[in-house]
């Protein structure tokens, strides 16, 4: 039984094959559509979500299957004391495949070792969002034709945002793929990636505060939220949340075929005005989201 708890847990052909599956199913929606009957999924989410458990959930109804789930720690055991392992090993009964986004890192990896049924990792604290990673590669390949070959601008919270620590895992797997990490000093990515991943891997990559620098470089750009619930002080946040704001102006300096993706929730890091920019896909970027979910649950399912 396999799970998914970071983004390497699926080779770089297994990969391909998902995302070779959701543009299938992107392009033929009724050929799918109940292929999961009988099965169930379940959303276990510990911390507040809108698309990743919507998503899911609209995933797994496209497929024909049904949902159960809980979208807060308030209202589950968890907040009566009950363990993640306990819950997970009574849930294995009810469903055939789980989510589960907590605030704590490595407890979807505890799930996965007492569940009979795979888990997927929707979110762990500040470390790994696999699926975001799926949908952005997915978004990507979609946009540019390529996973390889590619400048990628990374801009915000490069420190706390899990959806970045995964997408440098993800991507550094791909020929000739240059990084231009953008954040303040104290947001830059954390150490063990900078080391292990980066530099251990050889891979081209520059940290820096200038955007606008770097933009006529870039062919995709990766804007994140500044991550609130992270912080230890909201003095902290409140410095540094507006640090970089994409707007039309600094659009003026990208490409014509440069893609702005965000994982979403946007905040105020990209200005309204560039949504009306056809290299604006977040919105798109979220839609895609569903289809490579559904290629995802149908692979965990062995029904691919
Ligand atoms: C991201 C997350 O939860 O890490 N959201 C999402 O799943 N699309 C990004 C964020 O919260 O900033």
């Amino acid at each position: 039984m396999k799970h998914l708890i970071s983004p390497l847990d699926l080779s770089v052909s297994e990969l391909e094959e998902v995302l070779n599956l959701g543009q299938e199913i992107l392009k033929n929606k009724a050929k799918y559509s109940d292929i999961c009957k009988g099965k169930k999924l379940a959303t276990l989410f510990y911390e507040p979500s809108t698309r990743t458990r919507l998503s899911f959930e609209a995933a797994m109804l496209n497929l024909g299957g049904k949902v159960l789930g809980f979208s807060s720690a308030d209202s589950s055991s968890a907040s009566k004391g009950e363990s993640v392992a306990d819950t997970i090993r009574v849930i294995s009964s009810y469903a055939d495949i789980c989510a589960m986004r907590h605030p704590k890192e490595g407890a979807p990896t505890v799930a996965a070792m007492h569940s009979k049924i795979p888990v997927i990792n929707a979110g762990d604290g500040g470390h790994n969002h696999p699926t975001q990673t799926l949908t952005d590669l997915f978004t990507i390949k979609q946009l540019k034709g390529r996973l390889d070959n590619l400048v990628i601008g990374m801009c915000g919270d490069l420190k706390f945002g899990r959806t970045v620590h995964s997408l440098i895992n993800a991507m550094v797997r791909y020929e000739n793929v240059r990084f231009i990490l953008v954040s303040p000093n104290e947001l830059r990515i954390p150490d063990y990636l900078r080391q292990e991943v980066l530099v251990a891997g050889n891979i081209n990559f520059i940290e820096t505060n200038e955007l606008e620098k770097y933009m006529p470089e870039l062919d995709i750009l990766y804007m994140t939220r500044v991550q609130r619930e992270r912080f230890f002080n909201e003095e902290d946040y409140i410095r540094l949340k507006d640090s970089f704001i994409l707007d039309a102006e600094k659009m003026k300096y990208a490409k014509e075929d440069m893609y702005v993706l965000h994982p979403l929730p946007r905040v105020n890091e990209i200005a309204a005005e560039v949504d009306n920019d056809p290299r604006a896909v977040y919105f798109k970027q979220a839609e895609f989201g569903v289809y490579v979910r559904m290629a995802l649950i149908m692979t965990l399912l062995g029904l691919s």
